[in-house]
């Protein structure tokens, strides 16, 4: 059993909200592993990824609303469960989102995080973690919003702060596939080589474009590990 349907399994949706939600990535996990679900609305203040999340799920009970995460456009405790993942490090002002978070979720609902953390890497870890750190360079240096993921400590600290109850932790570490895996390589340096064409539009590319290039010879002597995730179940009490 892994840990979203150790987690998920027992859970009734109900209204879910997924925040910042992208492409919708994350609620092809919801949806899997819930163990029922009314509705799923995944809010996101960028228009052009909630046309892509539209396009990846065609089906009346999930829907894709345009808004800013800092200021949530619902009335309080609406939802039974409220998620965020991947996106804690790409938000200007990470308190004000969860405390919309958990004004928009019901008492006894569920807060889920999930969000990947800097701590306890392998060499071949740390390789993802340096890829992901050149992007978010990339991204701001281009006046973008992409920070440097947090410590393991620093999203414990947040979730610390909203007082939510029966706090559970799971790290996935990633850690059991072969590092070398030709194909893994290959698909994260098809994200680089994407990074370094950005990277020539950006102010001080020639340093940004030296690094990608020593980042690629990191990648092929020592491969690569995705990086340390931690998964967060809390409720409101
Ligand atoms: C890495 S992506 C989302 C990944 C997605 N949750 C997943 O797990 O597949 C981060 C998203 O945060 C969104 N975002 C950043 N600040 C936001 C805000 N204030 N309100 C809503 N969305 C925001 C960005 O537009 C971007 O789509």
């Amino acid at each position: 059993m892994n840990a979203f349907e150790e987690l998920f399994s027992s859970l009734e949706g109900g209204r879910v909200l997924d925040v910042a939600t992208g492409e919708g990535g994350y609620v092809n996990i919801l949806k899997r592993y819930l163990k029922s679900y009314a509705i799923v609305l995944g809010i996101d203040s960028d228009d052009k990824v909630l046309a892509a999340a539209r396009n990846n799920h065609e089906n009346p009970n999930i829907e894709f609303v345009q808004m800013d995460a800092e200021q949530l456009g619902f009335r309080s405790e609406e939802f039974d469960i409220v998620n965020i993942s991947a996106s804690l490090h790409h938000l200007e002002n990470v308190t004000r989102v969860l405390g919309e978070m958990v004004r928009a979720l019901k008492p006894g609902g569920r807060f889920i995080l999930t969000e990947m953390h800097r701590d306890g890497m392998t060499t071949a870890q740390f390789n993802a973690i340096r890829i992901h750190h050149w992007a978010a360079a990339v991204d701001s240096s281009l006046g973008g919003l992409h920070d440097r993921t947090f410590a393991r400590d620093e999203l414990l600290n947040y979730i610390d702060d909203l007082n939510l109850s029966n706090v559970i932790v799971r790290d996935f570490s990633h850690t059991n596939s072969n590092p070398m895996d030709e194909k893994a390589i290959k698909s994260v340096e098809g994200y680089l080589d994407q990074y370094m064409l950005r990277a020539q539009q950006a102010p001080g590319s020639d340093s940004l474009l030296q690094q990608g290039e020593d980042l690629r010879h990191a990648l092929h002597e020592e491969g690569l590990h995705r990086e340390p995730v931690l998964l967060l179940v809390a409720e409101k009490p």
